[in-house]
């Protein structure tokens, strides 16, 4: 029988990021409320002939041994200690990249799931954690999904309870790319701890579209704006430009994605129309509970 199934491999966005402190292996510690969104990629795994795994992406720029999903593949077949059976993985990517939206994080936890399936390892949930912590910070909790709070350099979780139903629009500035690590590094040490996320995990404990809305309102919900925002002058005016219209945009991770919640469909739609002016990359998606418990 010819073996062939999809997953999908969805976006997060941080409703609220802190950096705690730096660590002696080159990470920091931070705390971070995470939400799946129902923006995807797909992964398509095939039977192949000969052995391993032949990963391909619609993006040429990401096809090949450096992608997460190659890595993930490798680390699976390396635990097998044997050759494992041709698997053919097609990424058709979707997630703008480098975007702090996790898309590659998503990728490599689909690929963990879906090569577990593919090539029956029947390896546990914290099995697939502890492998998804060595190939990045956020691939945990890709492979949790929903609503977390992550601590550690990302991958300690704890679930929160789901996020009420907002939609989301994501603006990408088209001329602006931000590694993670700069983002990391260039940020003022004195402002380690703040923002504290606490008042978000309570009103998130507590059920409070309007509190939630409120927490994104403050306009500072996450610590590594203040080193992104100054190393590109197309987000600083984007986000401005949002802000006078009346939305409120938050960065999420290292950027430069922003995203805005709404209320209805109809803000949505006009927040995005907004973004389209802009000149900016824009998605409209909403958020999305993870359907597995860990
Ligand atoms: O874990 P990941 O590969 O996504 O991290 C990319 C880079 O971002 C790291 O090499 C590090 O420089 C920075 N980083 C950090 N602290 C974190 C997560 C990432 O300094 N918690």
């Amino acid at each position: 029988m010819v073996k062939a199934f999809t997953l999908k491999a969805y976006a997060k966005i941080n409703l609220g990021l802190t950096v705690l402190a730096s660590r002696e292996d080159g990470y920091h510690d931070l705390q971070s409320v995470m939400q799946q969104v129902s923006l995807s990629d797909t992964l398509l795994f095939e039977q192949a002939s000969g052995k391993g795994c032949n990963f391909l992406c619609t993006d040429k720029r990401l096809s090949g041994s450096e992608n997460l999903v190659s890595r993930a593949a490798a680390i699976l077949q390396h635990r097998a200690g044997k050759d494992l059976s041709g698997v053919k993985i097609t990424l058709f990517k979707n997630i703008p990249v480098e975007a702090g939206l996790a898309g590659g994080s998503a990728d490599a936890a689909a690929a963990l799931i879906g090569l577990n399936r593919y090539w029956s390892l029947n390896l546990d949930d914290k099995t697939l954690l502890d492998i998804g912590a060595m190939l990045g910070s956020d691939v945990p909790f890709c492979l949790h999904g929903g609503t977390a709070l992550a601590r550690g350099r990302g991958e300690i979780l704890q679930k929160l309870p789901p996020l009420p139903f907002f939609w989301v629009v994501l603006a990408v500035p088209k001329d602006t790319a931000i590694s993670t690590a700069s983002a990391f590094n260039s940020f003022d040490k004195t402002k380690m701890g703040e923002p504290s996320v606490k008042p978000l995990v309570e009103a998130i404990e507590r059920g409070s579209k309007k509190d939630i809305l409120s927490w994104c309102a403050r306009g500072f919900t996450n610590t590594l704006e203040t080193a992104v925002l100054p190393q590109s002058g197309e987000l600083k005016s984007i986000k401005e430009s949002l802000k006078k219209a009346g939305f409120s945009p938050a960065l999420s991770g290292s950027g430069p994605a922003m995203f805005i919640l709404t209320k209805n469909y109809r803000e949505a739609r006009d927040a995005a129309f907004f973004v389209e002016q802009e000149n900016a990359r824009v998605y409209l998606c909403w958020i999305t509970s993870g359907s597995k418990e860990w």
